[in-house]
């Protein structure tokens, strides 16, 4: 495992393991995306709805990486779900980032009609807009739905995961119907960053506990979306190929989960 290092979604897409998140990073998006490609990453994950898909665009541009090698995720907005502007909100994005396919789409909540834009999205893939078709925030029980009513199950699953918030229900049905995990706020949105069990095992490595914490996802082959602005933060993020924890470290990890959300929770939210 490198920072090079891609898996295979449906068909034949690779997907880098390690993305540049985008939420909330506001004004210093484009910056911070410079900052990531420059760090090596090649995988950027924004949305609709976090209002900075043009300055992910501009920084696309303005770094001169041949399309081929990035991977760009974008979402589906809910009011765009429930309203059936599944194909009108594709091509805003689209424009937005002036790019003319995505390489993975996803629907962001299980908002009713997902199952109405998932179709939708199916055949945008053949038109040759979407490489690859995903879900965000899906719980086991949408994602039972979801696969009773559509052709291709979904490439991804993006939901938050990380040491206090391990839906361990999910993560089994998404490993054993090779549904692809992305952890949004790996870090617990930087609560999770003074763990003293992580603390105590970024110690032994010289590494910090941020670097921990992405490097047991990644063994645990769960892709991992850290966001920062801050350039010594992203690269100190992506620098977790030259370390490797044991089993036991990796059990201590798993058994620091108390199902604690540090956002809002799919079966239970109001937007
Ligand atoms: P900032 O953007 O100011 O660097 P998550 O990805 O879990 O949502 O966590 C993001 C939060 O953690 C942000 O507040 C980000 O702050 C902070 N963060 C990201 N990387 C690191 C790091 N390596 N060390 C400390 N804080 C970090």
């Amino acid at each position: 495992m490198n920072k090079d290092t891609k898996v295979k979604l449906c068909c034949t897409t690779q997907m880098p393991i390690i993305a540049l998140g985008v939420w909330q990073s506001g004004k210093d998006t484009k910056q911070a995306v410079l900052d990531a490609f420059d760090a090596g990453y090649r995988h950027i994950d924004t949305a609709s709805c976090y209002g900075n898909e043009e300055a992910v665009g501009e920084a696309i541009r303005e770094s001169g990486i041949d399309r081929s090698e990035l991977f760009i995720t974008t979402k589906l907005w809910n009011d765009d779900i429930r309203e059936g502007n599944t194909r009108e909100a594709l091509m805003t994005s689209l424009k937005k980032l002036g790019l003319d396919y995505v390489d993975l789409y996803l629907i962001h909540w299980p908002v009713d009609g997902y199952v109405d834009a998932y179709l939708e999205m199916e055949k945008l893939k053949e038109e040759g807009y979407i490489k690859s078709i995903g879900v965000s925030n899906f719980r086991k029980s949408h994602l039972q739905d979801l696969l009773s009513k559509v052709h291709k199950i979904p490439s991804v699953n993006q939901i938050e995961i990380n040491p206090t918030m391990q839906d361990e229900e999910t993560i089994a049905f998404c490993n054993e119907n090779k549904i692809r995990l992305e952890a949004w706020s790996p870090l617990g949105s930087g609560q999770c960053l003074q763990i003293h069990e992580i603390l105590d095992i970024a110690h032994k490595y010289h590494k910090s506990s941020a670097q921990v914490i992405l490097r047991w996802l990644l063994q645990r082959h769960i892709i991992v979306l850290p966001k920062s602005i801050h350039k010594e933060r992203i690269i100190e993020n992506i620098n977790i190929f030259d370390f490797e924890l044991t089993n036991d470290e990796i059990n201590i990890m798993n058994h620091l989960n108390q199902n604690k959300r540090t956002g809002p929770d799919p079966d239970h939210f109001n937007f």
